[in-house]
Protein backbone atom coordinates (compact mmCIF):
# COMPACT_ATOMS: atom_id res chain seq x y z
CA UNK A 1 0.00 0.00 0.00
CA UNK A 2 1.10 3.22 -1.25
CA UNK A 3 1.78 5.77 1.94
CA UNK A 4 3.89 8.90 1.98
CA UNK A 5 5.16 8.78 6.10
CA UNK A 6 7.26 12.04 5.75
CA UNK A 7 7.61 14.34 2.82
CA UNK A 8 10.22 16.90 2.59
CA UNK A 9 10.02 19.51 -0.17
CA UNK A 10 12.73 21.92 -1.30
CA UNK A 11 13.22 24.61 -3.33
CA UNK A 12 9.60 23.89 -5.49
CA UNK A 13 7.50 26.63 -7.07
CA UNK A 14 6.60 28.84 -3.52
CA UNK A 15 7.81 25.87 -1.02
CA UNK A 16 11.02 26.58 0.15
CA UNK A 17 11.90 24.18 2.82
CA UNK A 18 8.68 22.43 4.78
CA UNK A 19 8.62 18.94 6.12
CA UNK A 20 5.32 17.41 6.96
CA UNK A 21 4.40 13.63 8.08
CA UNK A 22 1.17 13.28 6.28
CA UNK A 23 -1.75 10.57 7.52
CA UNK A 24 -2.38 7.10 6.22
CA UNK A 25 -6.10 8.74 5.49
CA UNK A 26 -7.29 11.60 4.08
CA UNK A 27 -4.58 14.49 4.11
CA UNK A 28 -6.59 18.04 3.74
CA UNK A 29 -4.58 20.79 3.07
CA UNK A 30 -6.13 24.18 3.23
CA UNK A 31 -5.64 27.69 2.56
CA UNK A 32 -6.40 30.58 0.97
CA UNK A 33 -5.77 30.92 -2.93
CA UNK A 34 -2.49 31.45 -4.59
CA UNK A 35 -1.12 30.02 -0.93
CA UNK A 36 0.65 26.82 -2.77
CA UNK A 37 -1.70 24.32 -2.49
CA UNK A 38 -1.94 23.29 -6.30
CA UNK A 39 2.09 23.58 -5.88
CA UNK A 40 2.13 20.92 -2.98
CA UNK A 41 -0.25 18.44 -5.12
CA UNK A 42 1.93 19.08 -7.80
CA UNK A 43 4.79 18.24 -5.97
CA UNK A 44 4.22 14.91 -4.71
CA UNK A 45 3.16 14.58 -8.62
CA UNK A 46 6.42 15.21 -9.79
CA UNK A 47 8.04 12.79 -6.92
CA UNK A 48 6.39 10.01 -8.68
CA UNK A 49 6.34 10.99 -11.98
CA UNK A 50 9.71 12.76 -12.41
CA UNK A 51 7.26 15.72 -14.54
CA UNK A 52 4.79 18.16 -13.99
CA UNK A 53 1.34 18.35 -15.34
CA UNK A 54 1.39 21.93 -15.03
CA UNK A 55 4.59 22.49 -17.39
CA UNK A 56 7.48 20.77 -19.14
CA UNK A 57 9.55 23.87 -18.15
CA UNK A 58 12.04 22.75 -15.18
CA UNK A 59 12.54 26.58 -14.49
CA UNK A 60 8.41 27.78 -13.55
CA UNK A 61 9.11 25.34 -11.09
CA UNK A 62 12.06 25.02 -9.44
CA UNK A 63 11.76 28.30 -6.79
CA UNK A 64 12.48 31.94 -8.12
CA UNK A 65 16.20 32.61 -8.14
CA UNK A 66 16.92 29.40 -6.90
CA UNK A 67 18.58 26.41 -9.17
CA UNK A 68 17.76 23.11 -8.06
CA UNK A 69 15.08 21.57 -6.58
CA UNK A 70 14.88 18.82 -4.17
CA UNK A 71 12.07 16.44 -2.99
CA UNK A 72 12.62 13.40 -0.68
CA UNK A 73 9.52 11.23 0.83
CA UNK A 74 9.59 7.88 3.15
CA UNK A 75 7.24 5.70 1.24
CA UNK A 76 6.28 2.49 2.44
CA UNK A 77 9.60 2.80 4.70
CA UNK A 78 11.45 3.42 1.67
CA UNK A 79 13.39 6.22 1.03
CA UNK A 80 13.03 8.27 -2.16
CA UNK A 81 14.85 11.52 -3.44
CA UNK A 82 14.61 13.60 -6.34
CA UNK A 83 16.85 15.90 -7.07
CA UNK A 84 16.98 18.88 -10.23
CA UNK A 85 19.20 21.03 -11.16
CA UNK A 86 18.89 22.48 -14.66
CA UNK A 87 20.84 20.16 -16.18
CA UNK A 88 20.90 16.82 -13.70
CA UNK A 89 18.41 14.76 -12.67
CA UNK A 90 19.22 12.57 -10.01
CA UNK A 91 16.75 9.98 -8.35
CA UNK A 92 17.54 7.65 -5.52
CA UNK A 93 15.77 4.97 -3.77
CA UNK A 94 16.90 3.59 -0.46
CA UNK A 95 20.31 5.53 -1.30
CA UNK A 96 21.24 3.99 -4.10
CA UNK A 97 20.71 6.05 -7.68
CA UNK A 98 17.95 4.56 -10.39
CA UNK A 99 17.94 5.38 -14.20
CA UNK A 100 14.40 5.27 -14.89
CA UNK A 101 11.60 7.65 -13.27
CA UNK A 102 9.20 4.39 -13.78
CA UNK A 103 10.51 2.91 -10.64
CA UNK A 104 9.31 6.31 -8.98
CA UNK A 105 6.15 5.08 -10.63
CA UNK A 106 5.76 1.81 -9.66
CA UNK A 107 6.48 3.05 -5.94
CA UNK A 108 4.51 6.45 -6.04
CA UNK A 109 0.76 4.89 -7.93
CA UNK A 110 -0.57 8.72 -8.33
CA UNK A 111 -3.82 9.67 -9.37
CA UNK A 112 -4.49 13.35 -9.52
CA UNK A 113 -7.81 14.99 -9.86
CA UNK A 114 -6.94 18.97 -10.68
CA UNK A 115 -9.06 21.48 -13.15
CA UNK A 116 -5.14 22.19 -13.75
CA UNK A 117 -5.10 18.72 -16.07
CA UNK A 118 -9.21 19.07 -16.84
CA UNK A 119 -11.48 16.55 -16.09
CA UNK A 120 -11.52 13.02 -17.81
CA UNK A 121 -14.92 13.68 -18.70
CA UNK A 122 -14.92 15.93 -22.26
CA UNK A 123 -11.22 16.00 -21.70
CA UNK A 124 -9.05 15.99 -24.89
CA UNK A 125 -8.22 12.79 -26.46
CA UNK A 126 -4.47 12.89 -24.95
CA UNK A 127 -6.38 13.39 -21.78
CA UNK A 128 -7.75 10.34 -21.50
CA UNK A 129 -5.73 8.41 -22.90
CA UNK A 130 -3.00 9.27 -20.18
CA UNK A 131 -5.74 7.96 -17.69
CA UNK A 132 -6.62 4.80 -19.63
CA UNK A 133 -2.79 3.84 -19.94
CA UNK A 134 -2.02 5.08 -16.02
CA UNK A 135 -4.77 2.69 -14.56
CA UNK A 136 -3.16 -0.19 -16.96
CA UNK A 137 -0.27 0.47 -16.20
CA UNK A 138 -0.76 0.09 -12.43
CA UNK A 139 -2.42 -3.33 -13.30
CA UNK A 140 0.14 -4.31 -15.62
CA UNK A 141 3.07 -2.88 -15.30
CA UNK A 142 5.00 -5.34 -18.00
CA UNK A 143 2.92 -3.53 -20.45
CA UNK A 144 5.19 -0.71 -19.93
CA UNK A 145 7.59 -1.90 -23.10
CA UNK A 146 5.03 -3.05 -25.00
CA UNK A 147 3.89 0.33 -24.90
CA UNK A 148 7.62 1.58 -25.73
CA UNK A 149 7.76 -0.94 -28.71
CA UNK A 150 5.20 0.55 -29.65
CA UNK A 151 6.09 3.89 -29.64
CA UNK A 152 9.14 3.49 -31.29
CA UNK A 153 7.57 1.57 -33.98
CA UNK A 154 5.40 4.81 -34.63
CA UNK A 155 8.60 7.11 -34.94
CA UNK A 156 9.75 4.61 -37.78
CA UNK A 157 7.15 4.79 -39.34
CA UNK A 158 5.85 8.68 -39.30
CA UNK A 159 9.77 9.46 -40.36
CA UNK A 160 9.60 6.60 -43.40
CA UNK A 161 5.70 8.85 -44.46
CA UNK A 162 7.68 12.39 -43.44
CA UNK A 163 10.33 11.04 -45.99
CA UNK A 164 8.15 9.60 -48.13
CA UNK A 165 9.68 6.20 -48.41
CA UNK A 166 6.79 3.78 -48.55
CA UNK A 167 8.89 1.36 -49.70
CA UNK A 168 10.42 0.31 -46.52
CA UNK A 169 7.23 0.77 -44.40
CA UNK A 170 6.22 -2.93 -44.70
CA UNK A 171 8.15 -5.02 -41.71
CA UNK A 172 7.17 -1.55 -39.54
CA UNK A 173 3.62 -2.37 -40.22
CA UNK A 174 3.92 -5.82 -39.31
CA UNK A 175 6.39 -4.71 -36.35
CA UNK A 176 3.25 -2.29 -35.44
CA UNK A 177 0.79 -4.78 -35.91
CA UNK A 178 1.80 -7.24 -33.12
CA UNK A 179 2.32 -4.53 -30.17
CA UNK A 180 -1.21 -2.63 -31.53
CA UNK A 181 -3.48 -5.78 -30.62
CA UNK A 182 -2.01 -6.51 -27.24
CA UNK A 183 -2.25 -2.56 -26.71
CA UNK A 184 -6.11 -2.92 -27.37
CA UNK A 185 -6.63 -6.16 -25.91
CA UNK A 186 -6.18 -4.82 -22.48
CA UNK A 187 -7.54 -1.53 -22.98
CA UNK A 188 -10.31 -3.29 -24.01
CA UNK A 189 -10.40 -5.89 -20.68
CA UNK A 190 -9.48 -2.49 -18.63
CA UNK A 191 -12.43 -0.29 -19.33
CA UNK A 192 -14.87 -3.44 -19.75
CA UNK A 193 -13.76 -4.20 -16.20
CA UNK A 194 -14.17 -0.68 -15.21
CA UNK A 195 -17.40 -0.05 -16.13
CA UNK A 196 -18.37 -3.04 -14.03
CA UNK A 197 -16.64 -1.29 -11.21
CA UNK A 198 -17.64 1.92 -11.96
CA UNK A 199 -21.54 0.29 -11.34
CA UNK A 200 -20.65 -1.20 -8.07
CA UNK A 201 -19.41 1.77 -6.68
CA UNK A 202 -22.59 3.23 -7.63
CA UNK A 203 -24.82 1.12 -5.63
CA UNK A 204 -22.14 0.70 -2.81
CA UNK A 205 -21.25 4.01 -1.86
CA UNK A 206 -22.61 6.47 -4.06
CA UNK A 207 -26.67 6.24 -3.90
CA UNK A 208 -26.68 9.66 -2.31
CA UNK A 209 -25.30 11.08 -5.60
CA UNK A 210 -26.13 8.98 -8.40
CA UNK A 211 -29.67 8.23 -8.47
CA UNK A 212 -31.11 5.70 -10.93
CA UNK A 213 -32.48 7.96 -13.52
CA UNK A 214 -28.87 8.92 -14.67
CA UNK A 215 -26.97 6.13 -16.92
CA UNK A 216 -23.62 7.15 -16.77
CA UNK A 217 -21.75 4.80 -19.75
CA UNK A 218 -18.61 5.02 -21.38
CA UNK A 219 -16.76 2.89 -23.65
CA UNK A 220 -13.23 2.58 -25.75
CA UNK A 221 -12.71 4.07 -29.06
CA UNK A 222 -9.53 2.25 -30.19
CA UNK A 223 -8.43 4.90 -32.83
CA UNK A 224 -8.65 2.68 -35.53
CA UNK A 225 -11.54 3.05 -37.32
CA UNK A 226 -14.38 0.57 -37.47
CA UNK A 227 -13.43 -0.34 -41.35
CA UNK A 228 -10.39 -2.47 -39.72
CA UNK A 229 -13.06 -4.77 -38.23
CA UNK A 230 -11.82 -7.14 -35.64
CA UNK A 231 -8.45 -5.43 -34.00
CA UNK A 232 -6.58 -8.54 -34.76
CA UNK A 233 -2.98 -8.07 -36.81
CA UNK A 234 -3.94 -9.38 -40.33
CA UNK A 235 -7.22 -6.39 -40.42
CA UNK A 236 -4.52 -4.12 -39.09
CA UNK A 237 -1.92 -5.22 -41.59
CA UNK A 238 -4.28 -4.95 -44.55
CA UNK A 239 -5.75 -2.06 -43.45
CA UNK A 240 -2.34 -0.04 -43.01
CA UNK A 241 -1.41 -1.50 -46.37
CA UNK A 242 -4.43 -0.10 -47.94
CA UNK A 243 -4.27 3.36 -46.51
CA UNK A 244 -0.69 3.93 -47.40
CA UNK A 245 -1.03 6.42 -50.09
CA UNK A 246 -3.43 8.73 -47.05
CA UNK A 247 -1.16 8.74 -44.83
CA UNK A 248 1.87 9.67 -47.38
CA UNK A 249 0.10 12.78 -48.01
CA UNK A 250 -0.75 13.27 -44.56
CA UNK A 251 2.86 12.59 -43.22
CA UNK A 252 2.21 10.57 -40.07
CA UNK A 253 0.12 7.58 -39.23
CA UNK A 254 -3.46 9.26 -37.91
CA UNK A 255 -4.76 6.44 -36.57
CA UNK A 256 -3.71 3.47 -34.23
CA UNK A 257 -3.70 2.58 -30.80
CA UNK A 258 -1.80 6.81 -30.08
CA UNK A 259 -5.20 8.20 -30.92
CA UNK A 260 -7.47 6.13 -28.55
CA UNK A 261 -9.80 8.08 -26.40
CA UNK A 262 -12.69 6.82 -24.25
CA UNK A 263 -16.00 8.16 -25.19
CA UNK A 264 -18.41 9.45 -22.64
CA UNK A 265 -22.52 9.65 -21.93
CA UNK A 266 -25.16 10.34 -19.37
CA UNK A 267 -28.34 9.45 -20.38
CA UNK A 268 -27.29 8.59 -24.19
CA UNK A 269 -26.14 12.45 -24.01
CA UNK A 270 -22.69 13.17 -25.01
CA UNK A 271 -20.21 14.32 -22.74
CA UNK A 272 -19.48 17.88 -24.45
CA UNK A 273 -23.28 18.12 -23.80
CA UNK A 274 -22.96 17.96 -20.20
CA UNK A 275 -22.19 21.11 -17.43
CA UNK A 276 -18.79 21.82 -16.02
CA UNK A 277 -20.81 20.45 -12.26
CA UNK A 278 -21.40 17.32 -14.42
CA UNK A 279 -18.29 17.00 -15.83
CA UNK A 280 -16.48 17.05 -13.06
CA UNK A 281 -18.85 14.90 -10.78
CA UNK A 282 -18.72 12.12 -13.47
CA UNK A 283 -14.93 12.68 -13.64
CA UNK A 284 -14.69 11.94 -10.32
CA UNK A 285 -16.66 8.99 -10.38
CA UNK A 286 -14.69 7.91 -13.07
CA UNK A 287 -11.44 8.17 -11.23
CA UNK A 288 -13.11 6.67 -7.86
CA UNK A 289 -13.36 3.60 -10.11
CA UNK A 290 -9.98 3.53 -11.41
CA UNK A 291 -9.17 3.44 -7.63
CA UNK A 292 -11.33 1.00 -6.95
CA UNK A 293 -9.68 -1.00 -9.55
CA UNK A 294 -6.35 -0.81 -8.24
CA UNK A 295 -7.67 -1.34 -4.54
CA UNK A 296 -8.98 -4.64 -5.70
CA UNK A 297 -5.89 -5.80 -7.61
CA UNK A 298 -3.80 -4.91 -4.45
CA UNK A 299 -2.59 -1.49 -5.59
CA UNK A 300 -3.24 1.60 -3.33
CA UNK A 301 -2.61 4.47 -5.29
CA UNK A 302 -2.33 7.77 -3.79
CA UNK A 303 -5.00 10.25 -4.75
CA UNK A 304 -4.48 13.90 -5.25
CA UNK A 305 -7.86 16.18 -5.53
CA UNK A 306 -7.38 19.87 -5.86
CA UNK A 307 -10.02 22.14 -4.92
CA UNK A 308 -12.63 19.49 -3.40
CA UNK A 309 -15.47 21.69 -3.09
CA UNK A 310 -15.18 23.86 -6.30
CA UNK A 311 -18.05 22.96 -8.38
CA UNK A 312 -18.94 20.33 -6.18
CA UNK A 313 -21.85 20.89 -3.33
CA UNK A 314 -21.80 20.19 0.30
CA UNK A 315 -23.04 16.74 -0.11
CA UNK A 316 -21.30 15.59 -2.88
CA UNK A 317 -17.99 16.65 -1.45
CA UNK A 318 -18.95 14.71 1.65
CA UNK A 319 -19.75 11.31 -0.41
CA UNK A 320 -16.49 11.07 -2.13
CA UNK A 321 -15.04 12.22 1.11
CA UNK A 322 -16.77 9.16 2.62
CA UNK A 323 -15.54 7.04 -0.38
CA UNK A 324 -12.25 7.92 -0.50
CA UNK A 325 -12.35 6.73 3.35
CA UNK A 326 -13.67 3.29 2.59
CA UNK A 327 -10.93 2.76 -0.13
CA UNK A 328 -8.41 2.73 2.39
CA UNK A 329 -6.21 5.06 0.75
CA UNK A 330 -3.65 7.27 1.28
CA UNK A 331 -5.18 11.29 -0.16
CA UNK A 332 -4.37 14.87 -0.73
CA UNK A 333 -7.22 16.89 -0.91
CA UNK A 334 -6.98 20.88 -1.10
CA UNK A 335 -9.91 23.11 0.00
CA UNK A 336 -10.19 27.14 0.56
CA UNK A 337 -11.11 27.17 4.20
CA UNK A 338 -14.25 29.07 3.90
CA UNK A 339 -15.60 25.36 2.92
CA UNK A 340 -13.88 23.65 5.89
CA UNK A 341 -17.30 23.04 8.04
CA UNK A 342 -18.12 20.59 5.03
CA UNK A 343 -14.99 17.94 6.16
CA UNK A 344 -15.38 18.15 10.10
CA UNK A 345 -16.89 14.26 10.51
CA UNK A 346 -13.79 13.12 8.63
CA UNK A 347 -10.71 11.17 10.11
CA UNK A 348 -8.27 13.17 8.90
CA UNK A 349 -4.91 15.05 9.07
CA UNK A 350 -5.45 19.00 8.15
CA UNK A 351 -2.62 21.36 7.01
CA UNK A 352 -2.87 24.99 6.79
CA UNK A 353 -1.15 26.40 4.21
CA UNK A 354 0.04 29.92 4.02
CA UNK A 355 2.48 31.47 1.57
CA UNK A 356 3.99 28.34 1.01
CA UNK A 357 4.38 27.51 4.35
CA UNK A 358 2.46 24.36 6.04
CA UNK A 359 1.09 23.73 9.19
CA UNK A 360 -0.50 20.80 11.07
CA UNK A 361 -3.58 21.77 12.18
CA UNK A 362 -5.17 19.70 14.77
CA UNK A 363 -8.80 20.77 15.61
CA UNK A 364 -10.90 22.51 12.60
CA UNK A 365 -12.12 26.02 13.47
CA UNK A 366 -16.21 25.20 12.97
CA UNK A 367 -17.66 28.15 10.82
N1 LIG B 1 8.72 28.92 -9.53
C1 LIG B 1 8.11 29.56 -8.54
N2 LIG B 1 8.80 30.09 -7.50
C2 LIG B 1 8.18 30.73 -6.49
N3 LIG B 1 6.84 30.91 -6.43
C3 LIG B 1 6.10 30.40 -7.43
C4 LIG B 1 6.69 29.71 -8.53
N4 LIG B 1 5.69 29.31 -9.35
C5 LIG B 1 4.54 29.75 -8.79
N5 LIG B 1 4.78 30.41 -7.66
C6 LIG B 1 3.79 31.04 -6.74
O1 LIG B 1 2.92 30.06 -6.24
C7 LIG B 1 1.68 30.67 -5.93
C8 LIG B 1 0.52 29.89 -6.48
O2 LIG B 1 0.47 28.69 -5.86
P1 LIG B 1 -0.73 27.67 -6.11
O3 LIG B 1 -0.28 26.39 -5.54
O4 LIG B 1 -1.15 27.67 -7.53
O5 LIG B 1 -1.85 28.36 -5.20
P2 LIG B 1 -3.24 27.78 -4.73
O6 LIG B 1 -3.15 27.71 -3.24
O7 LIG B 1 -4.24 28.79 -5.18
O8 LIG B 1 -3.44 26.43 -5.37
C9 LIG B 1 1.68 32.05 -6.55
O9 LIG B 1 1.82 32.97 -5.51
C10 LIG B 1 2.90 32.02 -7.44
O10 LIG B 1 3.50 33.28 -7.52
MG1 LIG C 1 -4.80 25.91 -6.84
Amino acid sequence: MAVIEKLIINQFRNIENQYIEPKKGINLVIGSNAQGKTNLLESIYYLGHNRSFKTTKLSEIIGYKKNSLDLSAIVDEKKITLKKTTNKTKINIDNTTVASSSKLTKLLPIQIITPDKGFVINGTPKNKRSYLDWGLFHVKPELLQTYKTYNKTLKNINSLLNKNQTNDLEYWYLELTKTARIINENRDKYVKNLTKITQSLNDKYLKKIVNNTEKFEYSLFTGWPKEVGDLNETNIYKYLIKQTNNFARLKFLSCGAHKASIKFYLNNKNESLLSRGQQKKYSLIFWLSQIELLVQQGVHPIVLIDDISSELDKDKTKTIMSCLELLNIQAFITDISSNTSTHQNHKQATFLIDNGTIKTHNSLPIN
